[in-house]
């Protein structure tokens, strides 16, 4: 099967499932956070703001509440539906741009300096080769304005290869497909922005130290009193330079250069 239509079959099956992703364990729910504040520190209210592989938009709606204007893409027609249902009666649904199925590397349709800032959080890693990602970057440099911020999620090799391997081509099976991943090192998404274009301003581990505890260790450290100890320790370790890319996953800050 096509890669597009491999990624649009597993998380159209996996809607729910993505939506409920965010909040299902502590360790998720700091993911949220780590990055949610990371938006709200950098994107201004009233920004405009495009979402590429937005999934069921938890991201997007929350940029709504903060008044900005928000432009959603994915290869997922479901996931799409999914918030489109959700923001039917919300106030905030006129400051939705577009709400449209498109591959990140098919983006012609949109138009140029359009946006001061754009979420790319989960394109990347799922583009396997370099001809692909970097089509998908030149289409974020086109639609950001001068000086726009890029917020890239890459994954790491480092959890499952446990080495410095600076990147491999893993495979996950999400809701009965097999789900292609690229993973690169933190050194290496520095490369390849700066190849496209952009300077990176800041990297976080988006699950801090918490991705080497295990979830009944997590669960026994997370009494409702404790949580923000724990979401505070996670914070501090997100950033300390010697542990970036050692978890599954990583933000890079970028801006258009
Ligand atoms: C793991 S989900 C992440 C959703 C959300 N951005 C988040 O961070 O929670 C990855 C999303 O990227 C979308 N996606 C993957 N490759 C894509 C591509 N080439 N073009 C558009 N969307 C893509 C998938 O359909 C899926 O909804």
């Amino acid at each position: 099967m096509p890669y597009r239509q491999t990624i649009a079959a597993a998380y159209d099956a996996g809607v729910e499932e993505e939506y409920n992703r965010l909040t299902e364990t502590p360790l998720r729910e700091a993911e949220y956070q780590l990055i949610v504040e990371l938006l709200d520190e950098y994107i201004h209210r009233g920004s405009v703001v495009i979402d590429i592989g937005s999934g069921p938009g938890r991201y997007a709606e929350h940029l709504l509440q903060r008044n900005c204007r928000v432009g959603l893409i994915d290869l997922s027609a479901k996931s799409l539906k999914a918030f489109s249902d959700r923001m039917e009666d919300s106030c905030n649904s006129d400051n939705i741009i577009f709400n449209r199925v498109s591959c990140a590397t098919q983006l012609d349709w949109v138009d140029d300096c359009l946006a001061d800032a754009i979420l790319l959080m989960g394109p990347l890693y799922h583009l396997v080769s370099d001809k692909h990602r970097n089509l998908t970057l030149a289409n974020c440099k086109r639609i950001l304005k001068p000086g726009g911020l890029l917020f890239t999620v890459f994954l790491s090799p480092f959890p499952v290869v446990n080495s410095g391997l600076d990147s491999i081509i893993t495979h996950t099976n999400f809701q009965g497909y097999d789900v292609p991943q690229f993973r690169c090192m933190p050194g290496i998404a520095k490369k390849i922005m700066k190849n496209n274009g952009f300077d990176t301003l800041r990297i976080r581990n988006i699950e801090g130290i918490a991705s080497f505890m295990s979830i009944e260790t997590i669960s026994e450290i997370i009494t409702t009193d404790k949580k923000s100890d724990f979401l505070n320790t996670l914070r501090k370790t997100s950033e300390t330079e010697k542990r970036l890319g050692m978890t599954h996953q990583y933000l890079i800050i970028t801006k258009s250069i």
